[in-house]
């Protein structure tokens, strides 16, 4: 018998099956040939929260969260963010291998063709309420971008599904800078060709009277990193939403803004607004043991804490603990680092922490930093988002190429048996409640 093959034997029919094993997975289809009763339903398998099944083949990332590993396309994240630059990295996600000179230029020139909005795009930012969510404005505003080029729905088409990764690429900086500025009430500044992707980025939030902004190298390269840690992460939910969306064969700015709706809750890329939140609700070192109790007495989460995947330290936590003290050299220290150092510290000698395989993410030190750096928390997602941008593309682009069929999960019927419609004048008005949606289990 071959050795990379699974035996099950369905005690209900005494039947055996063999299915393949390939890379450590078995393919679902094979569970739905097992059946208690020829016409019966086939097997399937109950997984919550996707947790222990693979959607998809992918040569994009690969993640070991036991090892602590990551690669973008084979390569170290930690080789990454010391030598390549984001929009390297995000040509490396989105075709495959580094780029040559050459290849590398055209992509930059590419990009920054494409940093321009339509001026109806201001407008409709200008319609948001001065106080609006950042996250907000950027996921309704990409949204919108597919009512701007309607050429995109052509997803079957190369050329066109490159032009919208370009403009995507290109225009979430810009987007996200105009988001900011509305939100301070300040004129949008038109994009600076001349500066690098970060650069022009820094220049569009932070210019004021001067005639040429000059961004500092060290914040530049810092927050350039920072796209880096963020480019992907194989197929977390923001991911796996634009996977989910791309198979309907719904047009990339309709992905992207789905994958950022699903980055912006606080189990994901909200995070890194509530981890700073916290830190400041702590205030000062010696109140983190009181944190650390309430933690464990189940009354909060530790936010910027835990993850599906790792089971060990979160690598690129510890490439953006690095970068945090570069970036205070430049704006002063952010106090919040000092407790959040000494969370870190309790919480890795803690039982409850080390039993549960709780380790810093990427969200725990990153908030730190973009706020020393003059961001407001809302920000923070949104930063998130422009990184992963050339993620969400990639694994949206792969999606198409592999020809994969529409997202369609199956469920676990527990609900009411068949029942017979009552009129309303016919049903019971003596309950004082409205009746609640039930756990089904
Ligand atoms: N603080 C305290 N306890 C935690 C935390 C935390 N941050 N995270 C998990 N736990 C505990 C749970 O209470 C649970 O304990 P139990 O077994 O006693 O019930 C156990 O650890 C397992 O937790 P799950 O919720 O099953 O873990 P899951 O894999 O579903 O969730 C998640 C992962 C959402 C990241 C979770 O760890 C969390 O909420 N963290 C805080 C939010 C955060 O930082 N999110 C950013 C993640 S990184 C990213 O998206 C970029």
């Amino acid at each position: 018998m071959p050795s990379d093959t699974l035996t099950i034997v369905d005690n209900r029919t005494g039947k055996q099956y063999e299915i393949p094993i390939e890379h450590n997975t078995i393919p679902g289809a094979e569970l739905n040939k097992i059946k208690a009763s020829p016409d019966g339903p086939g097997l399937r398998a109950f997984d919550v929260a996707i947790a222990n099944t693979a959607t998809c083949k992918s040569n994009i990332t690969y993640l070991d969260g036991e090892g602590g590993v990551l690669r973008y396309r084979g390569f170290p994240i930690e080789e990454l963010a010391e030598r390549s630059n984001y929009l390297e990295v995000a040509y490396l996600l989105v075709k495959g291998e580094l780029p040559s000179t050459t290849h590398f230029e055209m992509w930059q020139h590419n990009i920054k063709m494409h940093t321009i909005v339509h001026e109806n795009l201001k407008q409709f930012i200008d319609g948001f309420r001065y106080d609006a969510h950042p996250m907000g404005i950027l996921i309704g505003t990409v949204g919108a971008l597919s009512t701007f080029y309607p050429d995109a729905k052509a997803i079957h088409d190369v050329e066109s599904r490159r032009v919208q990764t370009r403009r995507l690429i290109a225009k979430l900086p810009t987007i996200a800078a105009l988001a900011y500025r509305h939100s301070r009430g300040l004129k949008y500044v038109s994009p600076d060709n001349d500066l690098s992707y970060t650069g022009n980025f820094l220049s569009m939030l932070f210019k004021m009277t001067e005639l040429k902004y000059r961004p500092d190298p060290v914040l530049e390269r810092a927050l350039d990193v920072l796209f880096i840690l963020h480019a992907d992460h194989e197929q977390n939910c923001s991911t796996t939403t634009a996977r989910v969306v791309g198979s309907s064969h719904a047009d990339p700015y309709s992905v992207v803004a789905a994958a950022a709706a699903a980055l912006s809750g606080p189990r994901h890329g909200g995070a890194s607004e509530d981890v700073v939140r916290m830190l400041h609700e702590v205030g000062t070192p010696d109140k983190v043991p009181a944190l650390i109790e309430s933690v464990k007495a189940g009354d909060r989460r530790l936010m910027g804490f835990g993850h599906r995947v790792y089971k060990n330290y979160d690598p690129r936590a510890r490439i953006i603990k690095k970068i945090a003290y570069e970036v205070f050299e430049v704006t002063g220290k952010n106090p919040a680092i000092d407790v959040a150092l000494e969370l870190e510290r309790i919480a890795l000698e803690d039982e409850y922490f080390i039993e549960r395989k709780l380790y810093p993410n990427v969200d725990f030190y990153s908030g730190t930093i973009y706020e020393a750096m003059g961001f407001q928390m809302e920000m923070f997602p949104v930063l998130f988002a422009i990184g992963r941008t050339a993620g969400w593309v990639a694994q949206w682009a792969e999606m198409l190429v592999n020809d994969e069929r529409i997202a369609r999960p199956r469920q676990m019927y527990l609900g009411e048996g068949l029942r017979s419609y009552v009129p309303l004048d016919r049903r019971d008005d003596s309950g004082e409640r409205e009746p609640e949606i039930r756990a089904p289990y």
